[in-house]
């Protein structure tokens, strides 16, 4: 076992955290560089919850909807094959004590994807490749929006992967582009300010979402663009003109009309969509993230307003915020002086069918309005499906969505249409977290505390259901347009950052990383908590629920931290209580995914500890709990996500984003040469193992 702690890199530097510069402006404008929008001092309402137990009464006593993604043994069904039972009437799968046998990869700053050895990888596609049949070759000097609209689109994210019926070698691959570096797409780039309106076209365009059809290669697990046949479902969604539809409370409410819509039930695009999940009814949910810093004029919204945008980031003293994208130069809706509404036509859960490639994807509403990272779905031993989401912004929350029908389990084009609407209505919680040890052992540092674990209990405070409220003076429409006010008003708990928020389907447990909170504990900002237990927390952890009574439409649930990110050999880190000495670094956690195993895999954005970014994986359960390794690592500057594991074990997808993010980086003088050996260009690639085997064994 190589002893990789002895091997840490320099530090990067800027003062936003981790990460390089050029990625605070394009990817968040520079969020970190204003003061975290939760400034609430956040009152509890225990009534609100209290009120709301007594009322319910007896808890359901439910168990995990144990599922697999599809590509299993079995024959693939008329839909998408998603096996399991989804109405589990006995206990989820016991839990396995996993393992994993490969030999890590190093912490790097390598130009390339390192993997273990035993292992390949490939590019599936990169920015610029062709999706929709007619798409023009890519030529970075003549880039029009009209090709971009029919090419792969720029810094892919999410990735999932859909099984199309009666194939085990064909599937469709689902991709976010969460957001574009212009100075890395345009040669010659100056500045934002100095973009033709074109150019601007080109952005908007390499935002939103590709579907392509893939296929199998060999019998391994090698997969690429399917080229032999007519593609049905290639798909390019993007920001500049994709019509959406409104579900939902908010749909076709004053809060959503605009001068273009006056319906407030049709919205143009998506914006920055980073991650997402794969439904049991084979869609795609993508969460709309740091959508403020496409707006500008919020100084000029009615005084009544600007509580309501500066919340979500959105400023409402300068008129053109100097870290904005400067899209209103090509689309008016992008000026809040002028269209007060369009900035909450942003922020939320989109679905997408991607095998309805002429249909509108959809905007759930009822899902609530914040920096969704993402949204993934468990079926509750009741049938109602559960999504879990967390808002990806320093000391802001994690909800639940449950919705009010039932999952039909069945192949039936009815039940699918039935299942298509479950994320329409339901109602939504927050969650409100306590530790069981005393205030004063939690230090600041790390240090475990006496009972040796960082964990407590938790509840779901109701916020709405359907069209009624459930918080004091806001309307439902309120409080899903501006979920984040509701959720400080019943006083949900600070976390550090919740990014991917994502159930085991094999054991029900539902694991969220916590990226990290250089704030946490400093100045005037909030101090640690149990759940959030080192202050200035660059490294971030993983954040484990347990729902009481395996019930996921439930009230209550209790809570560990398996996993505090950073140096093993530094004190202030906990990797399950395994042999630190025998345990990857890792740094700020943001996606994660499971195997059929139920292995936990995490990918990281912006390593502080001086490597690039990577992928890990860890048993979960067991005595190997903790025994975390690094499996890849992507080239300079680029961020891991993704990532997305077949159901049969033999794929790993992940996304290369924003590799060469490196300031003073161009299209000229490259920080990264990755993938071709010229520009850097984002891309997906895949990974198998030589002899075919499961990955991660
Ligand atoms: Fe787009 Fe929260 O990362
Ligand atoms: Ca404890
Ligand atoms: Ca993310
Ligand atoms: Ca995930």
């Amino acid at each position: 076992m190589p002893d990789f702690s002895r091997k840490l890199l320099p530090l990067l530097g800027h003062s936003g955290g981790s990460r390089d510069a050029m990625t605070c402006l394009y990817r968040c404008g520079n969020a970190c560089d204003h003061p975290a929008p939760n400034q609430s001092a956040n009152p509890y309402l225990g009534d609100v919850v209290n009120a709301e137990m007594s009322r319910r009464g007896v808890i359901t006593a439910g168990a995990a909807g144990a599922m697999v993604l599809g590509f299993g043994g079995s024959v693939l069904a008329a839909t998408p094959a998603f096996a399991g039972g989804h109405h589990p009437t006995k206990p989820a799968t016991p839990a396995k004590a996993g393992k994993i046998g490969f030999t890590p990869v190093a912490p790097n700053t390598l130009d390339q994807v390192s993997i273990p050895a035993g292992y390949q990888t490939s590019v599936v596609i990169r920015w610029g490749d062709a999706v929709v049949p007619g798409a023009p070759a890519f030529n970075v000097d003549r880039q029009t929006a009209a090709a971009q609209s029919k090419q792969f689109g720029y810094n892919n994210d999410f990735v999932g992967v859909v099984p199309i019926p009666g194939s085990k070698d064909r599937a469709l691959l689902v991709v976010n582009h969460e957001y574009t570096n212009e100075n890395l797409m345009f040669r010659g780039f100056t500045s934002l300010d100095a973009l033709t309106v074109e150019q601007i076209q080109v952005a908007m365009a390499a935002h939103g979402l590709s579907v392509v059809e893939i296929e199998r290669t060999g019998k391994r697990g090698q997969w690429k663009p399917a080229k032999d046949h007519r593609l049905r479902y290639n798909r390019r969604i993007t920001a500049l003109a994709t019509e959406f539809k409104l579900t939902g409370p908010v749909a076709g409410t004053a809060a959503v009309k605009t001068a273009a819509d006056p319906s407030g039930k049709i919205v143009i695009g998506t914006l920055n969509n980073c991650a997402g999940g794969v439904t049991p009814w084979g869609t795609i949910l993508s969460g709309e993230e740091n959508f403020n810093q496409y707006f500008v004029g919020g100084d000029a919204v009615a005084a009544e307003t600007k509580p309501k945008l500066s919340r979500y980031g959105i400023s409402t003293t300068a008129r053109y915020p100097a870290d904005s994208r400067k899209w209103e130069r090509a689309q008016e809706r992008f000026d809040l002086a002028k269209h007060p509404n369009e900035a909450n036509r942003f922020g939320w859960i989109v679905e997408v069918d991607p095998f309805d490639p002429d249909g509108r994807p959809r905007k759930h509403t009822a899902m609530g309005r914040f920096k969704h990272e993402g949204a993934n779905v468990i079926v509750a031993g009741s049938g109602h499906v559960v999504a879990y989401m967390g808002d990806d912004e320093r000391f802001d929350y994690l909800y639940k969505f449950v919705s009010d029908k039932k999952y039909i389990k069945s192949d039936a084009p009815w039940a699918r249409k039935h299942n298509l609407t479950l994320l329409e209505s339901g109602t939504l919680y927050v969650a409100k977290v306590t530790g069981d040890s005393p205030a004063t052992e939690i230090d600041g540092t790390g240090t475990l505390p006496a009972d040796g674990k960082f964990d407590g209990k938790g509840q779901w405070i109701k916020l709405v259901s359907g069209n009624r409220s459930f918080v004091p003076g806001m309307t439902a429409v309120d409080v899903l347009t501006f979920t984040r006010l509701a959720g400080d008003a019943v006083g949900a708990t600070k976390m550090d950052r919740p990014e991917d928020v994502q159930p085991s389907l094999r054991t029900g447990k539902i694991y969220a990383a916590m990226t990290n909170n250089t704030n946490r504990g400093v100045g005037t900002n909030p101090g640690v908590d149990e759940a959030n237990p080192r202050n200035a927390n660059k490294h971030g952890h993983i954040f484990e629920i347990t729902e009481d009574r395996g019930d996921h439409t439930g009230l209550t649930f209790t809570w560990q931290l398996p996993i505090v990110c950073g140096d093993p050999a530094a004190a202030g880190t906990y990797f399950g209580g395994y042999d630190k000495t025998k345990v990857s670094p890792i740094s700020c956690p943001d996606n994660v995914a499971f195997d059929s195993a139920g292995n936990l895999w995490i990918s990281t954005d912006g390593n502080a500890l001086g490597s690039n970014d990577g992928l890990f994986a860890t048993p979960i359960e067991g005595k190997e709990r903790g025994h975390l390794r690094q499996f890849l690592t992507v080239p300079k500057g680029a961020e891991t996500c993704g990532p997305f594991i077949t159901g049969d074990d033999k794929s790993v997808f992940v996304a290369v984003q924003h590799p060469g993010e490196i300031t003073g980086a161009s299209v000229d003088n490259p920080a990264s040469h990755w993938p071709d050996g010229d520009f850097a260009k984002p891309a997906v690639i895949v990974t198998w193992k030589t002899d075919g085997g499961p990955i991660g064994s």
